[in-house]
């Protein structure tokens, strides 16, 4: 069970469904939600033994899993970065765009009743369009594949994603901008992006104050080290945050959030 925290005066209420009551899907505009989770000391990855930053295992775990999962049952599309399809390739990646496998298979019946596909579509950012071809073309079957990147994107790059039938958008002259990126999305008529990239897609969204909401799970614990990722990174204004709940998971000692951002697309 979780104990609700805010609102106060909620009675406790089982961890499976506490997201998917949320219909981020049902929304009056589009929504683009963001979800991570964190130590107390702002760990969101560190560095492996190759290298590599990833999701420190001391964190990860199958409660936080789960309601990872129930957002994205709720995503028309997923909105991902070119250097987690880089690490998929090298084998370290988790490979987390597909909902509903093995536990969550409960997820894809509750997509086919709320009239969703039966995975959300994907959306890759990428300046460099260093992204192996390989990599995609197991989605390529049941998914668009999107790939948002700027102006100064190679062209001849461009030409072999489209071979493989990936979308290519210009969105931003040489950094994708949020508000290219949230037309776009109206555009293709999508009313959930579930954005799970790292710190930079990240503030991408935040400066240009396209995100909506927040979802961020606090593990209770301090892991230490300089060398890692937080939710955000490199010098921003200040986006202040509403929170918009807040609860407990006693089980696994655990806190999840949820902050709304009163930005451009509520104004
Ligand atoms: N704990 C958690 O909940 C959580 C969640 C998500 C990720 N993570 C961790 O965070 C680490 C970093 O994630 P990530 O690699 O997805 O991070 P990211 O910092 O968001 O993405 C980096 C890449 O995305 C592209 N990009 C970002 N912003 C762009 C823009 N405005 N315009 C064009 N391209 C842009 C660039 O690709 P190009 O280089 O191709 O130009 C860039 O290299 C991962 O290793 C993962 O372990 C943790």
């Amino acid at each position: 069970m979780l104990v609700p925290l805010y609102p106060v005066g909620l009675e406790p209420c089982p961890l499976i469904g506490a997201y998917l009551k949320l219909k981020l899907h049902r929304q009056q505009k589009l929504l683009i939600y963001s979800n991570y989770i964190a130590s107390m000391d702002g760990r969101i990855s560190l560095p492996n033994a190759q290298g590599e930053q990833v999701v420190p295992a001391s964190i990860a775990n199958k409660r936080d899993w789960r309601l990872y999962q129930e957002l994205a049952a709720q995503a028309d599309v997923m909105l991902t970065s070119a250097r987690y399809f880089r690490q998929l390739a090298k084998g370290c990646a988790q490979d987390l765009l597909p909902v509903g496998q093995g536990d969550y298979a409960d997820l894809l019946v509750w997509r086919a009743e709320q009239g969703l596909k039966t995975q959300a579509d994907i959306v890759i950012f990428s300046r460099s369009l260093a992204i192996p071809l390989d990599s995609l073309e197991p989605y390529l079957a049941q998914r668009n594949i999107h790939i948002f990147c700027p102006e100064t994107a190679n062209k001849d790059k461009c030409k072999a994603f489209q071979d493989i039938g990936v979308q290519l958008h210009i969105a931003g002259k040489e950094a994708v901008q949020a508000k290219e990126v949230r037309q776009l999305l109206e555009h293709l008529n999508y009313r959930s992006a579930y954005m799970i990239a790292g710190p930079e897609v990240h503030r991408t969204l935040l400066i240009g104050k396209q995100l909506d909401r927040l979802f961020l799970t606090q593990y209770l614990s301090l892991l230490g080290q300089n060398n890692f990722h937080s939710i955000t990174t490199d010098a921003m204004e200040a986006c202040p945050m509403t929170l918009e709940s807040m609860a407990l998971d006693q089980q696994e000692g655990q806190v999840f959030n949820q902050f709304s951002f009163c930005n451009t697309s509520c104004a």
